[in-house]
């Protein structure tokens, strides 16, 4: 039996209240994510049960209760404190999967800061950019990423604490540098939570736009309601599961469904620290028995390459409940996962900005490969005409993916820029940026986003941010940057590059800027593939046309090229 039943009966009479009354939260209500996730646990007698169970790369195991969960996030709570860090400032978590990274986030919002997690594979300006922009007080992180942040500790004086968590603390410290250990600090059994209520401010997660800066979408404590609902009606998370989320916890599924939803349900959940290997992640699922996998179609597409041969080799048999996030879910993944696993993977659609899954497939809901399913119950959803934003009711007709704000998790704000943030919203329509259609059994088809922001293997990058730090490579005179097709990835990053006078294109540049933009950014934003042109294509007014270069990687047809960008 799922725990949603049926969906048609729960949208029916559905309220959020069910979500409150099931988690014991009244209006008005203290509500503190990390007391909900550990302490409310512990007092309904699972204090010895295993919270956590993670893996690292040498094949390390640690375990903790969640009274081990309880008293660590106190403890780094206390720690944070004592430092001197403030409810309402920035704090944040910069590092590998490590445990340290999950009760980080516990500890921080226990403490009343805004958890603010980066993912560690950036580098010093994708740090920067989103530091300064959060006016961040401490950052927690390893040794190995601490060059990073040194980096950019002068030009950061808001930056009070680089806490690192696997400094042994015998060397003298580096400036506003503190070693922290947290297996071995003093434990703190009481902490007295900050009492924070449904509207305090509690994660901030950066998010890429087609133009300017990365914004920090803003979450507060009460997105809980919507993230532990949802946790137990589609990842349909019941008592003896033994859960596995391969988000890292850097983006907003990796805090929404790999923190707070599995966590505030009671459940077990393991981490493994160790990049994507197909036999390393089957081992991993057979070796902790994992029972509800939610994981992304970058991931099942480069499993699908492996074939089904590479199952088979392992006993999955534990399997139970497959979900997926991230990018369009092609319909030959989900007949694939059927084939090798005898289940489904159940796509489900959401964003940072909606701060849990918002159009998804129900447990026992039938699934129709290739379609993101229906919305959750309570929240209204619909397709927009592109130009007048009213609804469309014909079925199989494209536009944009809209949602009526008011469920919990919704950000509330966009970080310093509520311009943009209130921008967003059309007609009493929050605007997800995203096309689809709905076909007459209601359910969301996806097409594409409505914007130049590239979606690679689950991740947004956004092209501004690429093209300005092209624009600092020596060779660099313009750039213009577009998502590629590609059959595992969805997308990768293609940069068309115009050199200043005295370069010239050779394999040599093509490596030092691929190599350039993967320091300076990340891995993800670095250029798979170089394109040196003469000029780039532009407006009237000087705007680069990045989706005339974008249609033609696509093969799509270009047609009037004055409706492609309206400025002109
Ligand atoms: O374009 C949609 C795509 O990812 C975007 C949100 O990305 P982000 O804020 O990083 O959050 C990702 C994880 C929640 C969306 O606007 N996207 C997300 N899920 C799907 C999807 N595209 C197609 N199908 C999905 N299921």
């Amino acid at each position: 039996m799922y725990n949603i039943g049926s969906y048609e009966e729960r949208l029916k009479d559905f309220n959020w209240g069910i979500s409150e009354a099931k988690l014991g939260y009244r209006k008005g209500d203290i509500i503190n994510i990390g007391e909900y996730c550990s302490d409310r646990i512990c007092r309904q007698g699972k204090a010895d049960k295993l919270a956590l169970v993670w893996e690292g790369h040498s094949g390390e195991i640690k375990k903790y209760t969640f009274n081990d969960m309880r008293v660590l996030t106190n403890t780094i709570a206390h720690f944070l404190k004592g430092l001197g860090v403030n409810p309402g400032d920035r704090v944040c978590l910069f590092m590998d999967k490590v445990p340290e990274l999950y009760f980080g986030f516990l500890g921080i919002v226990k403490m009343g800061a805004i958890a603010q997690p980066l993912f560690s594979a950036f580098g010093a300006d994708s740090l920067l950019t989103r530091l300064e922009d959060a006016q961040t007080t401490a950052i927690i992180t390893q040794k190995k990423h601490v060059g990073k942040v040194r980096k950019i500790l002068e030009v950061l004086p808001c930056l009070k604490h680089v806490i690192i968590v696997d400094d042994d603390g015998t060397k003298a410290p580096r400036e506003r540098e503190i070693a922290f250990c947290m297996d071995k600090a003093l434990r703190v059994e009481n902490f007295d939570i900050y009492p924070s209520t449904a509207e305090t401010p509690s994660v901030l997660h950066y998010t890429s736009g087609t133009t300017g800066k990365p914004k920090g979408a803003q979450h507060v404590h009460y997105s809980l309601i919507s993230q532990y609902i949802t946790a137990n009606w589609v990842l349909d998370l019941k008592e003896d599961d033994i859960y596995w989320c391969t988000a890292d916890p850097g983006w907003v599924t990796g805090t929404s469904y790999g923190i707070i939803g599995p966590w505030a349900n009671g459940v077990t959940q393991c981490v493994l620290d160790v990049g994507f290997k197909a036999d390393t992640w089957y081992k991993f699922i057979q070796d902790r028995k994992i029972t509800v996998w939610y994981s992304a179609p970058t991931a099942i597409r480069s499993l699908m390459k492996e074939g089904k041969a590479a199952v088979d080799k392992f006993d999955l048999s534990c399997l139970r409940h497959l979900c997926s996030v991230g990018e369009p879910l092609n319909a030959e993944a989900v007949l694939w996962s059927q084939e090798a696993f005898g289940k489904m993977f159940h796509d489900t659609f959401w964003q940072t900005e909606t701060g849990s899954m918002v159009i998804t497939n129900y447990p026992g809901m039938k699934i129709k490969p290739g379609s993101m399913g229906k919305p959750f119950p309570g929240v209204s959803a619909a397709v927009v005409d592109m130009k007048n934003h009213q609804p469309i009711t014909k079925a199989g007709v494209v536009g944009l993916i809209a949602l009526k704000p008011g469920w919990p998790s919704m950000f509330r704000t966009y970080w310093n820029n509520e311009a943009v943030y209130k921008s967003k919203f059309i007609n009493g329509w929050y605007i997800c940026g995203d096309r689809a259609s709905i076909d007459e059994d209601g359910y969301f088809w996806f097409v594409g986003r409505d914007d130049d922001v590239i979606n690679t293997g689950g991740h947004l990058v956004g092209p501004f941010e690429i093209e300005s730090a092209l624009l600092e490579h020596e060779a660099v005179a313009e750039s213009a940057v577009v998502g590629k097709p590609d059959p595992v990835n969805m997308e990768v990053v293609k940069a068309f590059i115009a050199l200043k006078p005295g370069f010239e294109a050779s394999k040599e540049l093509d490596l030092s800027i691929m190599n350039y933009i993967r320091k300076k950014l990340s891995p993800l934003a670095m250029p798979q593939e170089i394109e040196f042109v003469k000029s780039l294509p532009k407006t009237r007014s000087g705007k680069i046309m990045r989706r005339l270069l974008r249609a033609k990687e696509w093969g799509e047809e270009i047609g009037d090229t004055s409706t492609l960008e309206n400025d002109d």
